[in-house]
């Protein structure tokens, strides 16, 4: 792996829930809303529909999105199995203290994935865990996933993308559209220009929130699971121009 698992495990044990602020609201809730809809569109696309789903999510960190993705998915199905994987032992400590009634099986995995060599899922979800591997390793990955397919399984994967260079933190998107070619073919790609809005649109959120005048619209709208669809079109249309050249960009594959 390009990034240290020491460090990672550091930086989950120096947070209070994970080093993202995946807690956070606004953004972040824009974010995880977004996944939802994806990995939603992918169930509409599964034929057949499994009577009972089995879920491999990789790169879970401290659960809080798979829980919300859990959740919203049993909605309209049943889920035979949840399985949330992560390199960091911390993370998958952290997620089994977090949400301690979970029916997600939370799991610490070796990077490549082999551990589970035989098991066969209908659905895969990966959510930015791409970027933290060099490009032999996630051609490796790609192929490693691919054998918990079979043939009608979907796969929602996401990343941090750029249309350059990779760099620690985002992906060139040629290449890792090169990388998934030899495995999988790509039914619909979509794009949310959010991740480096974070920082600044976020820390403002929470810096306003103790204000006088604005501090109880934006409570309001941080407490909100699901932020209003004009705050996601106002966020991507800020964020867009600003930034053409970073997105973050999720795949649906199959
Ligand atoms: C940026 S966090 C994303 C957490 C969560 N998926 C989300 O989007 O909110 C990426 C996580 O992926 C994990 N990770 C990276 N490579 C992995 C791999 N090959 N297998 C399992 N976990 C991995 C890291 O330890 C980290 O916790």
């Amino acid at each position: 792996m390009k990034r240290s698992l020491q460090r990672i495990n550091e930086q989950y044990i120096a947070t209070e829930t994970d080093p993202w602020g995946i807690d956070w609201r606004g953004t972040m809730a824009i974010r995880n809303r977004f996944y939802e809809r994806m990995v939603a569109e992918a169930i509409g696309g599964l034929e057949p529909r499994p009577a009972e789903l089995r879920i491999l999510d990789v790169g879970c960190g401290s659960g809080l999105l798979s829980e919300q993705l859990r959740s919203s998915i049993s909605e309209g199905n049943t889920i035979d199995r949840y399985l949330a994987v992560d390199v960091s032992e911390s993370a998958i400590a952290r997620a089994r203290s977090l949400h301690p009634q979970s029916v997600i099986e939370y799991r610490v995995i070796d990077e490549d994935l082999t551990e589970l060599s035989g098991e066969e899922f209908d659905l895969i979800l990966g959510f930015e865990f791409l970027p933290y591997h060099s490009h032999e390793e996630r051609c490796a990955l790609f192929h490693q996933l691919k054998r918990f397919c079979h043939d009608g399984t979907r796969l929602v994967l996401s990343s941090n993308v750029r249309f350059g260079e990779s760099d620690d933190v985002y992906v060139a998107v040629d290449q890792l559209a090169a990388e998934m070619t030899p495995c999988f073919d790509c039914l619909l790609t979509r794009d949310l220009f959010l991740s480096t809005y974070i920082d600044k649109f976020e820390c403002h959120l929470l810096t306003w929130q103790h204000q006088r005048l604005v501090g109880g619209l934006v409570r309001w709208l941080l407490a909100r699971r699901t932020p209003p669809a004009c705050a996601c079109r106002v966020v991507q249309s800020l964020a867009g121009p600003r930034w053409p050249r970073h997105r973050n960009r999720t795949f649906i594959l199959k």
